[in-house]
C-alpha cells in the first residue's frame, strides 16, 4: 500500500488505494470522474464550492432530508431556499423549484431521498435554462436507476455516503462523481488545501480553490474496493425485503406502500409507507408503537427500526427560525452580500409537513442481514396490529379520557 496520501505538498490525487476505488466508484455509476472524502458531508460542500456558491447566492434545496443537505451552502455563506415535495417519492418537485428560483439562485440540491432517484430529466433542464449547478445528494441512493440510467451519471456532481449504516460503507466516507473535469480538479483542490497548490498547477481561477483536509484515506478506500463487490448482492437482498414488505404491508388498507415510478429503481435505504388514520381507524404513533412492542429491537442500533415520521422539515430547525448560524451576526440570512428576504415560516412547504406530521411511517426492517424469514415476522406483527386496531383505538380514547 502506498504511503502517497493527498498530504499538503503531495499529490492531490490521493494514495492508490483512493485512486482505484475512485476509478472503480466511477465504473460503477458510469461517471468520467470520482473523486472521494472522509464524509458525504464532505463531499457535499466540496461541491457547493465547486459549484462556485458564496455569499449572497441562493440554493434551492428539498426539506425534507438531512440536515447536511442545506447545511452545507451555509458553510459558503450562502442561503437555502426551500422547494417542497412530490407526495408519492417524497424528493424535490421540480414545479415547486421553478417557482422558488430567482435571480441570486446558483445551485440546486436535489435529494435522492429514501433510495428512490428525484425526477431529473425536468429538473436538469430547469438547471440548463437557468444557468444554475446541480448538485445531487445520493447519500441513500448507490446503484439507483433513473429511467435507464445509473445515479452519478445524470447530475453536475452526484454525492454517496459511505457512513455505517449506509448500503456498504467504509466506516465513514463519501465520494463525489462528475463528468465535468473542472469540477473533479475543483474538488480535489477543497479535499486537499487548494490554495497551497494553485500557483504550481497554474490555476488562475481562485474562487472557492482554498481547501481543508477532507480526504479519505488509504485503509477506508481498501475496505470500498471489498465493499464495493458486494454491492449488488446487498442491492437484491434489500430489495427483495422491502418488495415483500410493500405487497403485504401495503395490502393493508389506509397503509400504502412505496411508489417507484417507470424506469426508475428504489434501493430502499429506508423504506416508507403512508399511513391514512382516517381510514386505519388508528392514530399513527399509536399504530407505530404497537406494531414495535411486538417484534424484537436489534441490538446493536442506536435508533428505531421504525418511525412515525422521518424528519423536522429542516426550515423549522432552530437555526433557520432564529436565522442564526455563521457568527452573532445573522450571516448568511441576514448580511450585506444578501439581497433576497428568506422565508422559512411553517407552511412554507405544505406537502413535506402534511407528509411528517400526519402521514409518513419511516421503516428499516429490511436491511440485510434481515432475510424473507424476518420479514414474515414483521408483516405478522402489522397484520396483528392491524385486526386489533379498534381495541387499540379505544384504548387510546380510555388513556385519554383517564
Ligand atoms: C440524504 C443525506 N445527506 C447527507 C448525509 C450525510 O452523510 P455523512 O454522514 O456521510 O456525512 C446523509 C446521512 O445519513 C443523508 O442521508
Amino acid at each position: 500500500m502506498s504511503t502517497t496520501l493527498a498530504v499538503l505538498g503531495g499529490t492531490p490525487v490521493g494514495g492508490d488505494r483512493v485512486q482505484v476505488f475512485e476509478r472503480a466508484w466511477a465504473e460503477l455509476v458510469g461517471a468520467r470522474h470520482a473523486v472521494s472524502f472522509n464524509s458525504n458531508t464532505s463531499g457535499l460542500f466540496a461541491a457547493i464550492g465547486a459549484a462556485g456558491v458564496g455569499p449572497g447566492d441562493e440554493v434551492l434545496v428539498p426539506p425534507y432530508t438531512m440536515s447536511a443537505s442545506a447545511t452545507v451552502a451555509i458553510g459558503y455563506h450562502a442561503v437555502p431556499v426551500f422547494a417542497d415535495i412530490e407526495p408519492d417519492i417524497f424528493c424535490v418537485d421540480p414545479r415547486s423549484l421553478r417557482e422558488r428560483i430567482t435571480p441570486r439562485t446558483k445551485a440546486i440540491v436535489v435529494v435522492d431521498l429514501f433510495g428512490h432517484p428525484a425526477d431529473l430529466d425536468p429538473i436538469m433542464a430547469l438547471a440548463r435554462e437557468h444557468g444554475l449547478v446541480v448538485i445531487e445528494d445520493a447519500a441513500q441512493a448507490p446503484g439507483a436507476v433513473y429511467r435507464g440510467r445509473r445515479i452519478g451519471s445524470i447530475s453536475d456532481m452526484t454525492v454517496f455516503s459511505l457512513n455505517y449504516h449506509k448500503h456498504i460503507h467504509t466506516g465513514e466516507g463519501g465520494i463525489v462523481t462528475t463528468g465535468d473535469e473542472r469540477y473533479a480538479e475543483r474538488l480535489q483542490l477543497i479535499r486537499n488545501h487548494g490554495e497551497a497548490v494553485v500557483a504550481d498547477r497554474g490555476i488562475t481561477d481562485l474562487v472557492n480553490a482554498f481547501g481543508f483536509n477532507l480526504r479519505l484515506t488509504e485503509i477506508p478506500a481498501a475496505i470500498g474496493i471489498a465493499q464495493l463487490s458486494k454491492l449488488s448482492h446487498l442491492l437484491e437482498r434489500r430489495v427483495e425485503n422491502a418488495e415483500y414488505l410493500s405487497k403485504h404491508v401495503g395490502a393493508l388498507p389506509g397503509i400504502a406502500a412505496p411508489s417507484v415510478r417507470t424506469g426508475c429503481t428504489h434501493v430502499y435505504y429506508v423504506q416508507p409507507f403512508l399511513f391514512d388514520a382516517a381510514v386505519v381507524g388508528v392514530s399513527r404513533e399509536r399504530f407505530v408503537g404497537a406494531v414495535c412492542a411486538e417484534l424484537p429491537t436489534a441490538e446493536d442500533r442506536d435508533w428505531p427500526m421504525m418511525s412515525a415520521g422521518y424528519v423536522t422539515p429542516l426550515y423549522l430547525q432552530p437555526m433557520y427560525q432564529q436565522q442564526i448560524a455563521v457568527g452573532a451576526s445573522g450571516c448568511p440570512f441576514r448580511c450585506p452580500h444578501y439581497t433576497g428576504t428568506v422565508d422559512y415560516r411553517k407552511g412554507r412547504c405544505p406537502v413535506t409537513e402534511e407528509i411528517e406530521e400526519r402521514r409518513m411511517i419511516a421503516t428499516e426492517f429490511m436491511r440485510p442481514p434481515a432475510t424473507l424469514d424476518d420479514m414474515r415476522d414483521v408483516v405478522r406483527a402489522f397484520e396483528k396490529v392491524y385486526e386489533q386496531r379498534r381495541e387499540l383505538a379505544s384504548s387510546a380514547a380510555g388513556e385519554r379520557r383517564g
